[in-house]
């Protein structure tokens, strides 16, 4: 499969093999004597030496110079809306919050310096948790990559195709596709045109695909549509910028030549991308709206069972036969606490207006939430016949941690003060009169 930017390799969790030069990558072990051309072998472990079998990931890199060979990292004052947890101290607000589309820059803008972080929970220290950002840009990173050792990325475009150039090869990622970038590794964006979307910053165990249970072995995100880009490399010297999230905060230093420089590897540790048209949607065909769980299209386990560090879930077009069901989301109080973004259209649960393409909300644990007044009184007036719900695309990070807003965020100029309006309007149930 080609494209702009070139090959992919598909399957999620797959050991690949891939060589931009003949001969580059070693045969039949990892770390032979001499590479061949001189390369330099190094490996490339985000989960520990000794993780479980099914879950341990690793790769080993080919490459021009070793990746250790860069002078002292110096604190960098960039980026100065990215935050990390914990956040500062002081009361969580447990309002349900939502926030019009985040303005696109006018002063020109990196994907890097565009991060704006909404939420956070858990502690970079301890490996929990996530950040929640948005990103607005304009530009391209040109000669500067970065890396975050303090979680992997999870990126999804809303408007604008990010040309994602990682160690291990290039990712064109429009709106409608996700990126999964490993932690720790160097990465760059370049852009086309303004871009806007959201990032969860997986702080804990990296993302897999989610258990199916009785569903089988077939449904919802299949493995072979996940995409991950070949080797490819550039030998380019002269000054480079390397920044690193590390442990909440922004350090660079200066390569003399790009990190881009990964001419064969082989693992299972890699970036991914993901077209969310495929998701193979399942839902009732009686009665009942099933939970949202049943839309998860990869999910970060925490360290209790079946609760999630961060659960990606989506919800996309789709068709809508229950008989006689109240068919948006239900009105419900959560012990997991949820953060949704729009990529187009309009969610359902959302008719009213004010949840926008690029817009947010954050509704943390066990604060009511659902849907607003007119959704309600069109579902209940609804004559139940088969219904499309096309051209939406909606999304939610959800985390068994609540997701404290940053003060950044309860600052921005996008944050709707009326929310709790929405769910104004409801007329009360009539009892029968008693006797
Ligand atoms: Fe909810």
């Amino acid at each position: 499969m080609t494209n702009g930017t070139g090959d992919y390799q598909t399957g999620f969790g797959n050991h690949f093999s891939t060589e931009a030069v003949e001969g580059a990558l070693p045969v039949g072990r990892n770390s032979p004597q001499r590479p061949a051309f001189g390369l330099y072998t190094e490996q490339f472990s985000t989960t520990a030496f000794t993780a479980p079998r099914a879950e341990n990931r690793r790769s080993w890199l080919y490459r021009l110079r070793p990746a250790a060979s860069h002078p002292p990292f110096t604190p960098f004052q960039a980026a100065p809306r990215l935050a990390s947890a914990p956040l500062a101290a002081g009361p969580v607000d447990p309002n349900r919050l939502r926030w019009s589309a985040l303005a696109l820059p006018e002063q020109p803008t990196d994907w890097l310096d565009g991060l704006v972080t909404y939420g956070a929970n858990g502690d970079v220290a301890t490996g929990a948790g996530i950040g929640v950002h948005l990103y607005a840009a304009n530009r391209s990173m040109e000669r500067r990559a970065v890396q975050f050792s303090d979680g992997e990325l999870l990126i999804v475009p809303q408007t604008g195709t990010l040309a994602i150039t990682t160690e291990l090869g290039r990712m064109d990622v429009r709106p409608g596709h996700i990126a999964l970038i490993p932690r720790g590794m160097r990465f760059t964006v370049a852009l086309d045109g303004p871009a806007r979307g959201y990032v969860a910053e997986n702080y804990g165990a990296p993302f897999q695909l989610p258990d199916l249970g009785p569903i089988g072995s077939n449904g919802l995100a299949n493995p072979r549509d996940f995409e991950t880009p070949v080797a490819w490399f550039e030998d380019s010297d002269g000054d480079y910028e390397l920044v690193q999230k590390f442990q909440g905060h922004l350090w660079h230093t200066t390569l003399g030549h790009s990190p881009f420089d990964v001419v064969a590897w082989h693992g299972n540790s890699v970036p991914l991308r993901y077209d969310l048209a495929r998701f193979n949607t399942i839902g009732t065909v009686s009665f009942d709206h099933p939970d949202p769980s049943i839309f998860t299209v990869l999910t970060s386990p925490a360290e209790t069972p079946g609760t999630a560090n961060c659960d990606f879930v989506i919800f996309p077009p789709r068709w809508m036969v229950a008989e006689d069901t109240f068919r948006p989301p239900w009105f419900h109080r959560n012990v997991m606490s949820e953060f949704m973004g729009l990529i187009h259209g309009v969610y359902d649960a959302k008719e009213g207006g004010g949840f926008e393409p690029g817009g947010a909300s954050l509704h943390n644990q066990m604060n009511g939430h659902g849907p607003d007044a007119a959704s309600t009184a069109k579902a209940m007036d609804a004559r139940l016949t088969p219904v499309k719900l096309d051209d939406t695309l909606a999304f939610m990070f959800e985390s068994r941690w609540v997701i404290a807003p940053t003060a950044a965020a309860l600052a921005l100029p996008e944050l709707q003060p009326a929310y709790d309006d929405c769910w104004t309007g409801f007329a009360k149930a009539t009892l029968p009169p008693t006797e």
